[in-house]
């Protein structure tokens, strides 16, 4: 995979139909992790990335809610995958949710894809001063436990979350250890496009 193939980006509206097709793919798969937003990003696109990109400066918060930033991976103008860093945690995102959370499309999966997120996402984390980076899955999420112990975490906790309905583990990665490095491509390459 050349460099320049990879790409993690804030939402932006120029890439309404790849994203749209993004979340047609977990629809069809019946995946509920963007489920929510389909209704969404088929209506008023503009409206949604606006309101992720409020979100990540604080603003036109539901309540209770933190700040969070949203990118998308992009490789050749196709969003394979998306995840988001919650600028701190709440009683409630101690419980299910933590800081990160991410989805690859199922047909890009196992490509090392979300590996290369959350370790983008710790990096980001650490920039903000956040040392200890909470990331939760559910017990049966044996997807996302692979990739959480591919960057580093130690399970802290595992109990039932009443707000998830299941039982949810709890891992907490050091962001100022070797996991907190920069992230690199899955195939080599490709470092964070952001810049921050
Ligand atoms: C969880 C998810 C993001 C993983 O994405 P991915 O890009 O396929 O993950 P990676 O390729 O980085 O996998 C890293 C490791 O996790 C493990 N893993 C990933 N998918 C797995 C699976 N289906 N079964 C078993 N282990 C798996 C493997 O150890 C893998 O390393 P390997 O491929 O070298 O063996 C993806 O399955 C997904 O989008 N699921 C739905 C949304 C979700 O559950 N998000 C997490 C909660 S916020």
């Amino acid at each position: 995979m050349e460099e320049c193939e990879l790409q993690l980006t804030e939402p932006t509206e120029s890439l309404r139909e790849a994203y749209i097709d993004f979340v047609d793919e977990f629809h069809a798969a019946g995946d509920p992790h963007v489920a929510g937003e389909w209704d969404e990003v088929h209506g008023d696109f503009s409206a949604f990335v606006r309101r992720l990109r409020n979100h990540a400066i604080g603003v036109d918060l539901p309540e209770g809610w933190v700040p969070a930033s949203t990118y998308w991976l992009v490789r050749e103008g196709r969003v394979v995958g998306a995840c988001g860093l919650r600028h701190s945690l709440t009683e409630s995102l101690r419980d299910f949710g933590g800081h990160v959370c991410y989805g690859v499309r199922p047909s890009e999966r196992r490509k090392g894809y979300a590996t290369f997120m959350l370790r983008a996402m710790i990096a980001k984390a650490r920039a903000m001063g956040t040392e200890r980076v909470l990331v939760t899955c559910g017990a049966g999420n044996v997807a996302s436990a692979g990739v959480i112990d591919k960057c580093g975490g130690l399970l802290d906790s595992e109990s039932y979350s009443p707000a998830a309905g299941r039982v949810t583990r709890r891992y907490w990665i050091d962001a100022v250890g070797s996991h907190g490095r920069p992230a690199e491509s899955p195939h080599g390459g490709a470092p964070d496009k952001t810049g921050k």
